[in-house]
């Protein structure tokens, strides 16, 4: 692969970027000078539609063609800067904050001008303390240089915005928890339609974006958006960053056009340069853990928008790849993935409270050496009958959660079938009654002797 020139990272490594003057002097708040002096909102809007950019947060929607669901009668519209990144093995978002504030100031300014909106909210995970604190002074100084909070660069638009911290719940990354927690009140997410565009944050019209997604547009906006489209592939155009981490010999943030197969991120000299101690691969989670998991035969699998979906999962998701390797006991990988949905449940739909704490109970039997065969079925039928697919759920969590499970389960069911045929019947009795006693004496459909 031809070496990419960085964009989102460009400035990482570079002293001082941090301060506003060396970010000034190296181009930035360019772009959203040209956006705020020379285009109208609606040329803005256009630009960033045509260049493609997809949402970085998960769900991968066109930042341009959410813009445009807002009402064109609008009195207020207000920006919500989902900075949340609770998703199991992300971190991209992290990074580009802490090495370079400015450049998601700049992309708030552009995305603030395109949707007319008076205020932003930037809600950020509690556990991020550094990054808060360095977050917070660049936007000191860009207030204080008059980039927020009143007419920006001579232009006739004045945008306010706030640093909210979050109190750690991952499903306040889900948009509409976000807003319900920024009100003040439990992340519960809300019930859609009316969805953010029309009814969001104190009623208002919202647009929630990403942080990456924001830090795309500064670039858009000063080298256009054809040189946008040229990166990527077809559905899945510009920059990304990916994150790696597991047992690779270097784990980080790393930068390259959408599209890098699994193989090229974990192996490449510019990306992890491979597995520490030459270990197999057994598994990979490509896309923060929501979106299911690879073996080690499906590397060559392309963290785009598309790819992902031909090997049974459910989408790029954020591009946080997780490494397993041969050692790995798959039954924990199972037992990790179900502890976390279960904790992070909000509890308001039965079928996720209820499923995700299920399927921890039945992981942590098979964790124990006390599973039985029908258990893996069990887990593969609930899989199908949680989430918004099949219309169970109000926010998209449990979708999250049941494609690792069963992805897991599916892709290594002879390894956790091994494991059930080496297991001693006597032992499992007991350990069953142990751990579980409740589970035990509950009569499970199915279930033999
Ligand atoms: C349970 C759950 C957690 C989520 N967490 C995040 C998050 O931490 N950060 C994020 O940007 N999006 C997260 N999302 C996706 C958001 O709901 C939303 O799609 C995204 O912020 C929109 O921004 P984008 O279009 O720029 O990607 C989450 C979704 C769900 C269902
Ligand atoms: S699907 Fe789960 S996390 Fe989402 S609102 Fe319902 S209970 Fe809460």
């Amino acid at each position: 692969m031809a070496r990419f020139e960085p964009v989102l990272l460009r400035n990482v490594g570079v002293a001082g970027v941090r301060r506003l003057e060396t970010y000034r002097a190296r181009g930035g708040y360019a772009a959203a000078a040209k956006a705020l002096r020379r285009m109208t909102p609606e040329q803005v809007v256009e630009e960033v539609k045509r260049s493609n950019v997809r949402g970085r947060g998960g769900a991968g929607f066109p930042a341009g063609v959410k813009w445009s669901f807002l009402p064109a009668d609008r009195k207020i519209t207000y920006l919500c800067v989902n900075f949340d990144e609770s998703e199991p093995g992300t971190f991209n978002n992290r990074y580009i904050v802490d090495h370079d504030p400015h450049q998601l100031l700049e992309g708030i300014l552009i995305a603030g001008y395109a949707t007319r909106a008076t205020v932003a909210y930037i809600y950020i995970r509690v556990e991020f303390h550094e990054t808060f604190h360095i977050l917070q002074k660049a936007l000191d100084e860009a207030y204080a240089a008059g980039l927020f909070g009143k007419r920006a660069f001579e232009s006739s638009y004045a945008l306010d915005c706030h640093i909210h911290r979050g109190a750690g719940a991952y499903v306040c990354g889900e948009e509409t928890g976000l807003i319900e927690s920024l009100e003040g009140k439990r992340g519960w997410p809300r019930i859609k339609p009316p969805f953010p565009a029309i009814k969001g944050l104190f009623g208002q019209p919202t647009v929630v974006n990403n942080v990456e997604t924001l830090c795309c547009l500064p670039h858009i906006i000063d080298r256009g958006e054809a040189w946008f489209r040229s990166m990527g592939t077809p559905g899945s155009t510009g920059p990304k960053l990916y994150t790696i981490s597991g047992p690779v010999n270097r784990p980080g943030c790393f930068e390259a056009p959408l599209g890098l197969t699994v193989r090229e991120l974990i192996y490449g000299d510019d990306f992890g340069r491979g597995m520490i101690d030459d270990k197999k691969v057994k598994g990979v989670i490509p896309g923060g853990l929501s979106v299911g998991i690879l073996t080690g035969d499906e590397l060559d699998c392309k963290l785009d928008f598309d790819d992902p979906a031909e090997y049974g999962l459910l989408g790029l998701g954020t591009a946080g790849v997780i490494v397993i390797n041969e050692d790995t006991d798959i039954r924990k990988v199972l037992l990790n993935v179900t502890r976390f949905y279960a904790h992070e449940s909000c509890g308001q739909c039965t079928q996720c409270r209820e499923g995700t704490a299920w399927m921890y109970k039945i992981a942590k039997r098979i964790a124990a050496g006390a599973a039985r065969n029908e258990d893996l079925d069990i887990l593969i039928e609930n899989s199908h009958n949680m989430g918004m697919m099949p219309g169970m759920s109000i926010c998209g969590l449990p979708d999250g959660a049941v494609y690792p499970i069963r992805t897991i389960v599916e892709k290594f069911r002879s390894e956790f079938e091994e494991h059930i045929r080496r297991q001693v019947p006597a032992a499992v009795e007991q350990t069953l009654r142990r751990i579980n006693p409740a589970v035990y004496e509950m009569p499970i459909a199915g279930r033999k002797g």
